[in-house]
């Protein structure tokens, strides 16, 4: 979708039809009289008098079809909120109404600046208008070889419209900080929408060498030789079973003057796909396991897209590939492995195989930068899920300032973060008989959290670190106007938000 501005006012605005959000009850050409002179047949117009604002509500009202602005489009807010409140219902009721002007067959939208100011910070809310119309226009199409026609069509163009004769340099700044979390999000959602025997580690790796060398990012991919060479004993224990070998992906955006500064690292659970191992799932929803890999597709994509801005900030990406595989060489229940720690870890549970590639992250993170903070993102525990659902992800925290911004840079994401505790007391249940760590406890209570204490082990004291179980908002079984059914591309946009803030 092309993003564009027409200043100037009504006169020089054109488009297929206007969108314009509107609060449950509210007299809109009143609050907004910009808009009746914009399209005077709305002052005339029968059809106003089905425009209310509730909740999931659109009109569309119509003038003259040979009038350059024939057609606006009234998306309902629903009942008056504020803050954070009104973003989310403008991401909401964007997305909804360019799902339904693609449904109309509709090719271009008009947005008119004016419209978001009585809502609250009009700039901001640009932003969040621009970032829903590009994700709802996203489709997941990935193999289907149907023709265009079977398809929805895409808006082609959004515009931003002026009454002025300038466009200010905020609007453009907003739009663009919209457009490019989309696009990262939309990324991140191919990427773990994409089965197992297409993007396996080999075949993301590539791709993200590719993408690096476009953007020029720096890259090194570790491949097998490499990892045993480094002693990524645990990372390599979960790609035994697998026909395609485990791959360490290391992504370092170091902007000119920023090239010294302590790095925010993040670290992305990377499994193209986790059957289990040899502790093998149960079949019914194994499929979805193809997304074992959103926390690297986040890290991955919101890496490109704060160099594709050129944020001020040093970022570190770390994305622990590897396939979850059951056969004759894959590890068993009771091996023990040495991580990079250097720790002998007892594998009893192969299918807790993500903390597993991430300690061995985590300790190369700590090893080889003295990062500023270390974020690390995984779709981790079945637990978390079941706590917490699908509409909010967990968050593990050693430090309560960095917890309080991820919690933020979340809000403004419209990404939401419930903090659970690194609880003290169940450390000992991750003690092993016959080595120094158990990778799992022996009860599935807390399971959450014991994995996130199992991945603090390999902390250091001074290490700021945070970890993000996004296990449950990683996939959308119904879909929604923001998102198609599928992936969700969760926690890119709060590492995008994160990187942006930066934290050295
Ligand atoms: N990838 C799964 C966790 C998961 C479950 C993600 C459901 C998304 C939806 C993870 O590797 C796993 O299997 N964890 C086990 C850990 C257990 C064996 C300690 C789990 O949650 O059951
Ligand atoms: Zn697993
Ligand atoms: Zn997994």
């Amino acid at each position: 979708m092309d993003i564009r501005f027409q200043a100037g006012g009504e006169d020089k605005w054109s488009a297929d039809i206007a969108l314009v959000p509107i609060w449950e009850g509210e007299k809109i050409l009143e609050t907004c009289p910009e808009l009746g002179e914009a399209a005077p047949f709305l002052q005339i117009a029968p059809g106003m008098r089905d425009v209310a604002g509730r909740d999931k509500e659109i009109s569309i009202v119509y003038g003259h079809p040979d009038l350059p602005y024939s057609r606006v489009m009234f998306i309902g807010l629903g009942k008056q909120k504020s803050g954070q409140g009104v973003e989310g219902a403008i991401r909401e009721a964007f997305a909804r109404a360019v799902r339904r002007v693609r449904a109309m067959h509709l090719t271009s939208v008009h947005i008119p600046f004016y419209c978001f100011r009585r809502l609250g910070n009009g700039i901001r809310l640009l932003e969040e208008a621009v970032y829903a119309c590009v994700l709802a226009n996203h489709e997941i199409t990935l193999f289907k070889q149907t023709t265009r026609d079977e398809l929805l069509p895409r808006v082609e163009w959004l515009a931003v419209g002026f009454r002025d004769e300038f466009v200010p340099d905020q609007a453009r700044v907003a739009a663009r900080r919209g457009e490019t979390a989309a696009l990262a999000v939309n990324r991140a959602r191919d990427l773990a929408n994409t089965p197992g025997n297409i993007l396996f580690p080999d075949a993301f790796a590539s791709k993200v060498q590719l993408a690096a060398r476009e953007r020029g990012v720096r890259c090194e991919v570790l491949d097998e030789q490499d990892l045993e060479r480094e002693g990524f004993g645990a990372h390599l224990a979960v790609g035994r079973g697998g026909a395609h070998p485990p791959r360490l992906v290391v992504l370092e955006y170091a902007p000119k003057g920023h090239e010294d500064e302590q790095p925010l690292v993040l670290v992305g659970k990377g499994i193209t796909f986790d059957s289990g191992g040899l502790s093998l799932k149960p079949s019914a929803r194994m499929h979805l396991m193809k997304s074992d890999m959103t926390g690297a597709a986040a890290t991955f994509a919101a890496l490109m897209a704060l160099a594709e801005e050129e944020v001020p900030h040093r970022v570190v990406g770390l994305l622990a590939l590897a396939e979850n595989m059951p056969d004759g060489n894959a590890t068993r229940p009771g091996d023990v492995v040495t991580g990079l720690s250097g720790d002998r870890i007892e594998i009893v549970n192969t299918d807790a195989e993500g903390r597993l590639v991430l300690c061995d992250a985590l300790t190369y993170a700590q090893k080889r930068w003295n990062p500023a903070a270390v974020v690390d993102v995984a779709t981790l525990t079945g637990a978390c899920a079941v706590a917490l659902g699908d509409e909010v992800a967990g968050l593990f925290c050693n430090d309560t300032a960095l917890a309080e911004r991820v919690i933020s840079a979340g809000h403004c994401a419209g990404e939401n973060y419930w903090q659970l505790p690194l609880w003290p007391g169940y450390r000992k249940k991750l003690t092993s008989p016959v080595a120094d760590i158990c990778h799992t406890s022996s009860s599935r209570e807390g399971g959450a959290i014991t994995a996130a204490l199992y991945l603090e082990h390999f902390i250091q004291d001074d290490t700021l670190w945070a970890h993000l179980d996004i296990a449950g908002v990683d996939w959308s079984d119904e879909g929604s106007a923001l998102c198609s059914k599928g992936a969700t591309g969760f926690a890119t946009r709060t590492l995008l938000e994160l990187g942006r803030g930066g934290l050295a």
